[in-house]
């Protein structure tokens, strides 16, 4: 049977990484968590004291990466040099820096390249901003996550709350915002549901829901299941 390409884009805190590696699990198809590889060379970045608005040095870090991505039960391991990053890149810190990172068309380009060597043949959910409209526009099933506002906040309230980090709900809220306008209006490959995508509005579904809506989805489209 044919692998399918399945595209998931969203705003920050629509719960793609988790509902796209659950669909990816179901299928027995590989999950490919975009928004990692631009956390991960914000890390670098930050790592090597370069200041993320740096363009031409930022980019020579994208380009220069060694980043390993894999998926194990429940969760994606990412690697920087053999250092295990998996918590790392979910900080605070990384989330204000990451949106800025990825305005960097060289950063894009490099992380595309790869991107798009990753969905080889297909058998992949690849999510990200930028996956059905401009990385895979030939991929087989599009969705647009998405939730409202103060549900994404909440949701990201709990996730780093459950982490140990005080975070406080109001600016977690205005912080979302503001990288949703960052992602939105930026120049290059913006965030932007692609003509052929599917909504989904999660912000009343549960994550298992979620997960169901985009199977049949694909059941409807190719008979995968
Ligand atoms: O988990 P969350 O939704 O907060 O974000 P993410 O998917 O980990 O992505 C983090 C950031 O990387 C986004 O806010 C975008 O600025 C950027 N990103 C992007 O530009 N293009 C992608 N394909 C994926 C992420």
């Amino acid at each position: 049977m044919k692998k399918l390409i399945i595209a998931i884009d969203g705003p920050a805190g629509a719960g793609k990484s988790t509902v796209a590696r659950l669909v990816a699990e179901r299928l027995g198809y590989t999950y490919i968590d975009t928004g990692a590889m631009y956390r991960a060379v914000t890390w670098d970045t930050v790592r090597r004291g370069i200041a993320v608005d740096d363009a031409e040095k930022v980019a020579a870090v994208a380009r220069a990466i060694n980043l390993q991505l894999t998926t194990v039960t429940g969760k994606t391991l990412v690697k920087v040099d053999d250092t295990d990053i998996t918590d790392a890149i979910r900080t605070p810190e990384i989330n204000r820096l990451v949106a800025e990172v990825s305005q960097n068309g060289g950063v894009r380009e490099a992380m595309v390249h790869l991107q798009r060597q990753l969905a080889g043949l297909g058998g992949v959910v690849m999510d990200g901003r930028d996956i059905g409209t401009h990385v895979l526009p030939n991929a087989d099933i599009k969705i647009f996550l998405t939730a409202s506002i103060a549900e994404r906040a909440h949701r990201r309230w709990l996730e780093l709350t459950d982490k140990g980090f005080n975070v406080d709900l109001a600016e977690l809220q205005e912080e979302i915002a503001c990288r949703d306008k960052a992602d939105c209006e930026r120049a290059i490959a913006p965030l932007i549901q692609a003509a052929d995508a599917v909504l989904v509005d999660t912000t009343y579904l549960t994550v298992a829901q979620a997960v169901e809506t985009i199977l049949q989805l694909c059941e409807e489209k190719s008979g995968v299941l």
